[in-house]
C-alpha cells in the first residue's frame, strides 16, 4: 500500500512537471504583432491587448521571439543587453504587467534564449575588441588572420566567411551568422558563470520556460577541421556539446518550466539525448520536415518529404522524447503557401496534420487565420538580412534582377513576418501608421475579426482542435503510425490507446483521390468526429478531394 502511494504521487508529480505535454503554443513574432503606440512597430502593450483573443483561441502558452535590448540587425537576435527591453517594445514594467495579465488568465509565457552568441554591441563584446589581454579577450573566439585571409573557410548560414577581420588587434573572430553577431566562447567558464545567472534572473521572474535559440551550435570543431560533404558540420552538434548542455539542464530542471531547443543538425535517431526522460530539453525544434525540398526558385514545399520526415521524428521519439509540432515560425515562409493553395481549405487540412500528431504544437501567429505568403515585388520591400544577401549573390552570379528577385524572396523569412491581419481597416488593423513591413493587401479577406465571425472558418477549427486535443488522452499520449506511407498527397496516421483508435485522413490537395484501407476493419464501429467537408464514413475504399479532412474513432473497449 505504501508503496502505491509513494508511486500515485511520484507520478502525480512527474504529471505536473510534465504540463507541456496537455499544452498547446502560440508564437509572438512581437514586432508584426501588434502596435499600441502608433509607431508601426508592434510591442507589448499590443501583446496585452490580444491576450483575450488568444484566450479564446484556446492556447496554453505564448512563445515570444526577443524582446531584449538589440540593434536589430538580425532583429533582436543580436542582444547587447540580455536583461533589458527593447525600447520599440516597451519596458520591463510592460513586461511584468504582461506576464502578470498573462498568468491572470491562466496562460504561461516562454521566452527566447539567444546565447549561442550576442550583439557586438553587447559589452563583453565592445571590451573583448580592445586588446589581447582583456578581460573579456576570451568570451569570443579570436585566431590570427590577416584582413585577404581568414583562419579557415568555414561558411556562416547567413553568407561569407564566418569570420571577421577586426584592424584593432590584428585578429579575426567567429561568427556563424552576421558579423554582427560574434559566438561567445563557451569554453570560457566565465562566460557560462554570467548566461546562467541571467537565466536564473529570468526564471526567478517568473516565466514559465524558454525557447533556446541556435543552440546546437555552441559548440565548434577545431579550427583546423576540413569540411567534406556538410558544410556546417563545424559547428552543428559537435561532440563535446553535452557537457555544457547537461549545466543548463540541471538548472532548468531547477524550475517547473518547458524547454525547447532549437536542434538544427540533430539528425532523428539521435534525439533521445536532446529530449529523452534525461534530455537537455523537454523537447526540440528539428529543422528537417520544413527544409526546401526542390527546385531553388519554386515556392512550394514536397508533401512526400513533408510525411516522410515527421513520420520519421514521431517514430523516433514515440518511447522516449516529446516531439515539438511546427510547420512555420518566424524563419520560414507561410505552410498555407508552401504546403496549400493559399485557400482555408488548405490551412485547415494542414492544422488537422499538425495538431492531432503526438507533441506540443506551435501555432505561429496569423496561421489561425490563414496568414499566406507577401508577393514580394523589389528587394526594397525585404527587410530580413539573409534574404538580401542572397539576392546580392545572385546579382553578383550574373542573375538579372528579377529573377533574382524570384529566387531570393520565394523562402525568404519575411513571409512570415509581415503584420497580423486583424481587420479589415488600414493596415489590417495592425496599427494606425505605416507598419515596419508591409501587410499583405489580402488582410481585407484575411483577417482575425473576419474569421471569428465566420462559421466554420479555419480559426474556429483551430478551436474545434485544440479543444480535442486536450481533451482526449489518445491525442495526446496514444501511440502514432503513419498509415498510407506512399500516397504521394493523403497524410493518414492513426492515435492508440488502449482504450480507443484514432485516425486522421487528409488530402493534402485539391484534386480528387482514392484510397484503400484494410477488409479486415471493422468498419461499422468507426464514428466520424470532425470534418472539414461533408460527412464521409470511414469506409474500405474512399475517394477524398480539395483538402478534405477527417477524424475518425473507434472504441476498442
Ligand atoms: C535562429 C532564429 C533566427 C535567427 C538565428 C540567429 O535560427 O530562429 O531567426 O536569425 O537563430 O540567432
Ligand atoms: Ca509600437
Amino acid at each position: 500500500m505504501a508503496d502505491l502511494a509513494v508511486q500515485t504521487k511520484q507520478k502525480k508529480k512527474t504529471e505536473k512537471n510534465s504540463w507541456w505535454k496537455e499544452a498547446v503554443g502560440y508564437q509572438i513574432y512581437p514586432r508584426s504583432f501588434k502596435d499600441s503606440n502608433h509607431d508601426g512597430i508592434g510591442d507589448l502593450n499590443g501583446i496585452r491587448q490580444k491576450l483575450p483573443y488568444l484566450k479564446e483561441l484556446g492556447i496554453d502558452f505564448i512563445w515570444i521571439n526577443p524582446i531584449y535590448a538589440s540593434p536589430n540587425v538580425d532583429n533582436g537576435y543580436d542582444i547587447s543587453d540580455y536583461q533589458a527591453i527593447h525600447e520599440d517594445f516597451g519596458t520591463m514594467d510592460d513586461f511584468q504587467a504582461l506576464l502578470k495579465e498573462a498568468h491572470e488568465l491562466g496562460l504561461k509565457i516562454i521566452m527566447d534564449l539567444v546565447v549561442n552568441h550576442t550583439s557586438d554591441q553587447h559589452p563583453w563584446f565592445i571590451e573583448s575588441k580592445k586588446s589581447l589581454d582583456n578581460p573579456y579577450r576570451d568570451y569570443y573566439h579570436w585566431a590570427d588572420a590577416t584582413n585577404e585571409v581568414p583562419p579557415n573557410n568555414w561558411q556562416s548560414f547567413f553568407g561569407g566567411s564566418t569570420w571577421t577581420y577586426d584592424e584593432t588587434t590584428e585578429q579575426s573572430y567567429f561568427h556563424v551568422f552576421a558579423k554582427e553577431q560574434p559566438d561567445l566562447n563557451w569554453k570560457n567558464s566565465n562566460v557560462r558563470h554570467e548566461i546562467y545567472q541571467m537565466i536564473r534572473w529570468w526564471l526567478d521572474l517568473g516565466i514559465d520556460g524558454f525557447r533556446i535559440d541556435a543552440i546546437s551550435h555552441i559548440q565548434k570543431e577545431p579550427w583546423d577541421f576540413k569540411i567534406t560533404d556538410n558544410q556546417w558540420a563545424p559547428f552543428m552538434n559537435v561532440a563535446g556539446i553535452e557537457l555544457y548542455l547537461k549545466e543548463l539542464r540541471a538548472i532548468f530542471n531547477e524550475y517547473n518550466i518547458l524547454t525547447v531547443g532549437e536542434a538544427s543538425g540533430v539528425p532523428h535517431h539521435e534525439a533521445d539525448a536532446w529530449t529523452g526522460d534525461h534530455g537537455y530539453f523537454n523537447m526540440i525544434f528539428e529543422l528537417e520536415h520544413c527544409q526546401r525540398i526542390g527546385e531553388l526558385g519554386s515556392q512550394k514545399g514536397s508533401i512526400p518529404h513533408l510525411k516522410q520526415s515527421l513520420n520519421e521524428w514521431q517514430t523516433s521519439l514515440e518511447h522516449n522524447g516529446w516531439n515539438a509540432l511546427y510547420l512555420e515560425n518566424h524563419d520560414t515562409p507561410r505552410s498555407v503557401s508552401v504546403y496549400g493553395d493559399d485557400s482555408p481549405e488548405a490551412a485547415k487540412a494542414l492544422a488537422t496534420v499538425l495538431l492531432l500528431l503526438k507533441g506540443t504544437p506551435f501555432i505561429y501567429q496569423g496561421q489561425e487565420v490563414g496568414m499566406t505568403n507577401y508577393p514580394f515585388r523589389s528587394i526594397e520591400e525585404i527587410n530580413a538580412a539573409d534574404t538580401i544577401h542572397f539576392y546580392q549573390t545572385l546579382l553578383a552570379q550574373g542573375k538579372m534582377t528579377n529573377e533574382a528577385l524570384k529566387i531570393a524572396v520565394n523562402w525568404s523569412r519575411d513571409h512570415g513576418r509581415t503584420p497580423f491581419q486583424w481587420e479589415n481597416a488600414s493596415h489590417g488593423g495592425f496599427s494606425t501608421t505605416e507598419p515596419w513591413l508591409k501587410v499583405n493587401e489580402n488582410y481585407r479577406i484575411i483577417n482575425a475579426a473576419q474569421k471569428e465571425m465566420e462559421n466554420s472558418s479555419i480559426f474556429h477549427h483551430y478551436q474545434t482542435l485544440i479543444r480535442l486535443k486536450k481533451q482526449t488522452d489518445a491525442l495526446i499520449h496514444g501511440t502514432f503510425e503513419l498509415l498510407l506511407p506512399e500516397h504521394p498527397t493523403v497524410f493518414c496516421y492513426t492515435r492508440t490507446t488502449d482504450t480507443e483508435r484514432w485516425l486522421i485522413l487528409v488530402q493534402l490537395d485539391r484534386k480528387a483521390t482514392s484510397v484503400s484501407f484494410p477488409a479486415s476493419w471493422n468498419y461499422s464501429e468507426w464514428e466520424e468526429l470532425l470534418t472539414t467537408a461533408n460527412i464521409n464514413p470511414l469506409n474500405q475504399q474512399m475517394t477524398l478531394s480539395d483538402y478534405e479532412a477527417h477524424v475518425y474513432r473507434e472504441k476498442l473497449v
